[in-house]
């Protein structure tokens, strides 16, 4: 399968056209970004190890019953995946707070909540992906009602599937970001499931081995995302 023509180029990835006209290929970048864009790098070797942690992900998903848009990796940094509408939102869930909850309701650092807590945002970085509610998408017409509970129900599922995933190899699931899409009016779990768009933490010493080490300057980004894929038995083949 080949790449004809670049027809998207987000923040981390680049989405080609192939001869068909169903399937695009996803390709992971090096790049690196946070703050909505604010800061950017690119960091050695990330690419490689995104594509090949989401496509261990995407796998392990499907065999538990969702459906993906993830169809194969084809090379370290591409996958082929399947064409979707994309929704402009953004589908959080948390098992403790975090990031962007302490700073809207000043919640301590780390706190476990009493359940996961589902949020949607909306997809629009001039804005800062501000968070919305099911009442927004529906008066706004950015998904139909059946699309929003479909979302929020395989989201709460991953999150119960992940979590157990992580635990197995002494990480939290402290929270993450999906996004779904449709075909032919099905929908499906789209873009990516990586270290780039969740929070993991070490079980013993609470150490952050995701994309919060960029975010907040602490270094060894992508070896903490290797470290992460060796704990789970991913086998990272190395550029
Ligand atoms: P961002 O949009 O945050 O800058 P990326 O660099 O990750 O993100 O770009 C990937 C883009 O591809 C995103 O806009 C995402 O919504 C979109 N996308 C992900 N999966 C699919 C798919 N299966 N079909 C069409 N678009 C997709
Ligand atoms: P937040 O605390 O910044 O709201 O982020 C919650 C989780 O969602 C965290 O794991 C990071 C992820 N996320 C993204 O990957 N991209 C985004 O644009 C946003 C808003 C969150
Ligand atoms: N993914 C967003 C960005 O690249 C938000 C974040 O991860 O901080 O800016």
């Amino acid at each position: 399968m080949n790449k004809i023509d670049e027809i998207t180029a987000g923040k981390a990835k680049s989405l080609f056209t192939t001869d068909n006209s169903d399937q695009l290929i996803m390709h992971f970048r090096d790049d690196t970004s946070a703050f909505d864009g604010k800061k950017k790098e690119a960091l050695l070797g990330k690419g490689s190890v995104n594509n090949q942690f989401n496509a261990f992900i995407m796998d392990h998903l499907e065999a538990k019953g969702i459906a993906t848009h993830h169809i194969e990796i084809l090379n370290s940094t591409d996958s082929l995946v399947r064409k979707l509408e994309m929704f402009p939102i953004e589908c959080v869930v948390r098992n403790r707070a975090t990031g962007s909850i302490c700073r809207r309701l000043g919640t301590e650092d780390g706190l476990i909540l009493q359940a996961p807590l589902f949020e949607f945002f909306l997809k629009d970085d001039d804005l800062g992906d501000p968070l919305i509610t099911e009442e927004h998408i529906l008066s706004f017409g950015w998904a139909a009602a059946e699309n929003i509970i479909e979302m929020k129900e395989i989201t709460l599922k991953i999150n119960e599937i992940l979590s157990k995933l992580f635990l197995n190899s002494n990480l939290i699931l402290v929270d993450f970001k999906v996004e779904f899409g449709l075909s032919d009016g099905k929908l499906f779990l789209a873009d990516e499931f990586t270290p780039d768009g969740c929070r993991l933490w070490d079980t013993e010493t609470l150490a952050k081995m995701d994309k919060d080490r960029f975010r907040q300057g602490l270094g060894d980004v992508v070896e903490s995302y290797h470290q992460v894929a060796d704990r789970l038995g991913m086998n990272i083949k190395l550029d």
